[in-house]
């Protein structure tokens, strides 16, 4: 009795700190290997609502196939993913809307249909989803199109677009659906300065526009923590930092100083 009692109020303490954390996407022990290499060996991490995180780390370290467990291309060996307090296999088996989840995943390499036009692509989530009428599609892909500077490309192919700009039409892409949860990775690679901060800027004011929860794979470090609320820290399997970008800890900062150097040497000798 009095043990039921105290478990009743742990859940109770639990239920509001929750509330109050207002956790959105909840992983606790996710592994992932191939073959001998042990990728995600026990990651855990609290995703608020409406916040932006951002998963950094060096290459090849997992950050996508974390990413890519999350949305579903991949399935974890162990672990749980929540969302909104939903085991994600659950609303896996019904559908995303069933869960009362949409999200969005922009791939690094932005997966654009080569024999679409820009403005198809955009419309595509929406064509396939679709009770909406082709006029109300036109309409909302067109001022998509006009928040990303697009307009003009609306009807070119990827192939006729800068790299920069098939990432736009990516981002426009995920965008379209207005989801509640937008993985993105690596968003602003192989963009130059100007847009990288256009990028960033359009993620930080979307998210408050449409109040979606933003998690993020980067490089651009340390142009990223502008919009991130937390940074998690990827390495050997498991978070190894978890914060505010302010509080990063030495051991993270040593450990990208060396791989960011490393990126920056590997620019230079391109040059
Ligand atoms: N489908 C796959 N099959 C086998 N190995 C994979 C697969 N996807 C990723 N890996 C391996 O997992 C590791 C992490 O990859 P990835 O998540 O892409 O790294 P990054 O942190 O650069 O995004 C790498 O060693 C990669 O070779
Ligand atoms: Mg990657």
């Amino acid at each position: 009795m009095v043990q039921r009692q105290r478990a009743g109020s742990g859940l109770f303490n639990h239920f509001f700190f929750d509330l109050m954390d207002e956790v959105f996407l909840k992983i606790r022990g996710l592994k992932k290997h191939f073959g001998s290499n042990r990728v995600l060996d026990g990651v855990d991490l609290d995703v608020a609502r409406a916040s932006v995180t951002t998963i950094i780390g060096k290459s090849g370290i997992g950050k996508s196939v974390l990413l890519k467990c999350l949305a579903n291309l991949l399935t974890p060996d162990a672990g749980a993913i929540e969302l909104e307090g939903q085991p994600i296999a659950k609303s896996r088996q019904s559908s995303d809307r069933e869960a009362g989840v949409s999200f969005s995943y922009m791939f690094q390499n932005n997966a654009l249909f080569d024999s679409m036009t820009a403005a198809d692509n955009v419309a595509l989530p929406l064509v396939e989803a679709s009770k909406m009428k082709r006029a109300e599609i036109r309409d909302q892909v067109a001022e998509m199109l006009a928040h990303l500077e697009l307009t003009d490309s609306a009807q070119r192919y990827p192939g006729e677009l800068s790299g920069g700009m098939k990432k736009r039409v990516a981002l426009a892409r995920a965008l379209i659906t207005k989801p509640q949860l937008v993985l993105f990775d690596e968003p602003t690679t192989g963009l130059d300065p100007e847009r990288k901060f256009g990028v960033f800027e359009m993620i930080a004011d979307y998210r408050e526009r449409f109040g979606f929860t933003a998690l993020l794979v980067s490089h651009d470090i340390p142009e990223v923590f502008e919009i991130s609320d937390k940074v998690a820290w990827l390495d050997e399997g498991i978070i190894k930092f978890f914060g505010p970008p302010s509080e990063l800890n030495e051991d993270a900062e040593s450990a990208l100083s060396g791989f960011l150097n490393k990126a920056n040497y590997g620019r230079k000798s391109n040059v």
